[in-house]
C-alpha cells in the first residue's frame, strides 16, 4: 500500500487562495525522468565531469568538439526522456490557479512537453543553437558542415555553432531574468522544486519573492541553500509530492493523475 503524503492544511488553504503561483525548478524535477542532476553525490553530472572543461566559453574555445559532443549527448538523453508526474502536476496546476508561471533553470524542455504553457527558461535550451562568433540563432539543419574542429558552422559568418545554453562566466538572458523577477515580485506562493539553489543569480529569485511577501515552499528530498527561509518543506521526490499537493488542494483535479 502506498503511504499517503500529508500536505499541511495551512498550505492547502494558502494555495487555494493564491492568485499568482510561481514554480522555480531545477534539475531535481527531471531526475525521475532519468535526466541526471548536477550536484547529487555519485549520480550528479558535476561528480563525473568538471564544469570548467565542459560548460564555459573558455572550454569551448579550447576544445570545441569535446564540449559539442557532451551537449549533443545530453540533448539525445533529454529527447528520449519523458515528463514525469512532477512536471505534469505543475502543468495541471496552471489550469487551476488564476495565474501561474514556471521559472526553470533546466534546459531539457520537459515542462513544455508536459503541457506547461508559461515557462521562463533562465539557462537556455538544449537543441537550440547560435553562432559562437556572430551570435545569430542557427537551426541545426541550416548549419554548414563541420570543419577541422569537428563542430558545425554558422551559415552566415562561418563561425562555430554552440548550444544556446548559459555557461559559467556568462550572463543570463536579460529578458528571461526580468520576466522571472517580475513574476517573483507578484507571486503569492513560490514552489521551489528540485534545485540545490547554489547557482546565482537564479537562486536569488525566490528571495525577491519572499521580500515581496510570498510564501515559499520547498519540494526536495534534501534541504537546499534556501531551506532556512522557506515556510514549508515537503521532503521527498517531486514526482510524488507535487501530484499530492495538487490533489490535496484541488480534489476535483485528482482524475488528472488517475
Ligand atoms: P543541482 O544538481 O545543483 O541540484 C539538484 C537538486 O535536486 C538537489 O537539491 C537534489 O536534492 C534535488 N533532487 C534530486 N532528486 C529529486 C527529486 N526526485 N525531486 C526533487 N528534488 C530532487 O541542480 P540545479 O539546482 O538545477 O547551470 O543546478 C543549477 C544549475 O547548476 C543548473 O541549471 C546548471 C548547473 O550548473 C548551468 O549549466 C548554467
Amino acid at each position: 500500500m502506498r503511504e499517503t503524503l500529508q500536505i499541511p492544511e495551512s498550505l492547502v488553504r494558502l494555495l487555494r487562495a493564491a492568485h499568482t503561483v510561481v514554480a522555480f525548478t531545477g534539475a531535481g524535477i527531471s531526475a525521475e525522468s532519468g535526466v541526471p542532476t548536477f550536484r547529487d553525490a555519485q549520480t550528479g553530472l558535476w561528480a563525473r565531469y568538471d564544469p570548467r572543461d565542459l560548460a564555459t566559453p573558455q572550454a569551448f574555445m579550447r576544445n570545441p568538439k569535446l564540449v559539442w559532443d557532451w551537449y549533443e549527448w545530453r540533448r539525445s538523453l533529454v529527447e528520449q526522456a519523458q515528463p514525469n508526474p512532477g512536471h505534469r502536476a505543475l502543468a495541471v496546476m496552471e489550469g487551476l490557479v488564476p495565474e501561474m508561471a514556471v521559472v526553470t533553470q533546466n534546459v531539457d524542455g520537459l515542462h513544455q512537453r508536459a503541457g506547461s504553457q508559461r515557462v521562463i527558461e533562465l539557462h537556455g535550451r538544449l537543441g537550440r543553437y547560435r553562432c559562437f562568433d556572430c551570435g545569430r540563432p542557427v537551426r541545426r539543419e541550416e548549419a554548414a558542415p563541420p570543419g577541422p574542429e569537428g563542430v558545425p558552422r554558422c551559415p552566415h559568418c562561418g563561425g562555430l555553432i554552440r548550444p544556446d545554453v548559459v555557461w559559467f562566466n556568462e550572463p543570463l538572458p536579460q529578458d528571461a531574468l526580468e520576466q522571472a523577477s517580475a513574476w517573483m515580485r507578484k507571486a503569492d506562493v513560490v514552489l521551489i522544486v528540485g534545485t540545490s539553489a547554489q547557482v546565482w543569480p537564479a537562486a536569488g529569485l525566490p528571495l525577491e519573492a519572499k521580500r515581496a511577501g510570498a510564501v515559499l515552499v520547498e519540494v526536495n528530498p534534501q534541504p537546499s541553500q534556501l531551506a532556512p527561509v522557506v515556510d514549508f518543506a515537503l521532503r521527498g521526490p517531486a514526482g510524488q509530492w507535487l501530484p499530492a499537493l495538487v490533489t490535496a488542494t484541488w480534489p476535483e483535479a485528482a482524475s488528472a493523475f488517475a
